[in-house]
């Protein structure tokens, strides 16, 4: 069982696909956390990620690692645990132009695709082009949804402390890296014409859960 979940941010990608994971025994991969991953090794390595030719160079070097139990997933990078950099507001304003590099994309989906390959049971695997790229044979495409509004209200609602943010702030941020990530040439953010969407602006996360746990169970 393969269930690919897409979707911009803010719409509850994550928590959605965790608790899908585990309720149904499933593995569960982040696919967003490698990119971020990639973005963060580039930064602390002195890569310039506003120059695709230098990201495309560098693409190969870092060994990127991936955790896929739904109950604590973990990714590294080159051993180093990288799950609390990759979440700063510095690796999330440079993702989407190092997720953008056709190169690194290859590297990452051939990782997506063995990591999915390789997952007994079955996977739920999270992005914005699983349904339409990396998995196009999913057994399930989810493309999740919701306003603006709503999607910065709970992404403001994730951050604390210094990097805390108004939601105004938050919007335009997330507005911004939609239309990169939408707009880009290989494999955009997209549904994929087979995927069911579910629009979660007026649902509550245990709604999603529960329309996404159903929507699997019809196709097991
Ligand atoms: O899901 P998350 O917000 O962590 O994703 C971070 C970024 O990674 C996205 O904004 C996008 O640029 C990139 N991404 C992607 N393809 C995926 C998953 C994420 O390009 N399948």
């Amino acid at each position: 069982m393969i269930v690919a979940i897409d979707g911009p941010s803010g719409t509850g990608k994550s928590s959605t696909s965790k608790a899908v994971a585990s309720q149904l025994g499933l593995s569960y991969l982040d696919t967003g956390a490698q990119y971020r991953a990639m973005t963060w090794w580039m930064i602390t390595n002195g890569v310039d990620v506003n120059d695709p030719a230098a990201v495309a160079t560098a693409a190969a070097k870092p060994v990127l690692v991936s955790g896929t139990d739904p109950a604590g997933p973990t990714i590294t990078v080159d051993g180093a645990d990288a799950a609390v950099p990759i979440r700063t507001q510095e690796v999330t304003s440079r993702v989407s132009a190092v997720s953008a590099v056709p190169e690194v994309r290859t590297l990452v989906t051939e990782l997506q695709r063995s990591i999915a390959a390789a997952a007994v049971g079955g996977i739920v695997v999270e992005g914005r082009d699983i349904g339409t790229t990396v998995l196009p044979d999913a057994d399930l495409k989810i493309f999740l949804t919701a306003s603006p509004e709503a999607r910065a209200a709970r992404r403001s609602g994730e951050l604390t402390g210094k990097e805390a943010v108004d939601v105004a702030v938050t919007r335009a941020a997330l507005v911004t890296r939609d239309a990169a990530d939408a707009g880009r040439k290989t494999s955009p953010l997209a549904k994929a014409a087979d995927a069911v969407e579910v629009d979660t602006t007026d649902l509550t996360l245990q709604q999603v859960i529960a329309c996404v746990v159903t929507l699997v169970e019809e196709k097991r």
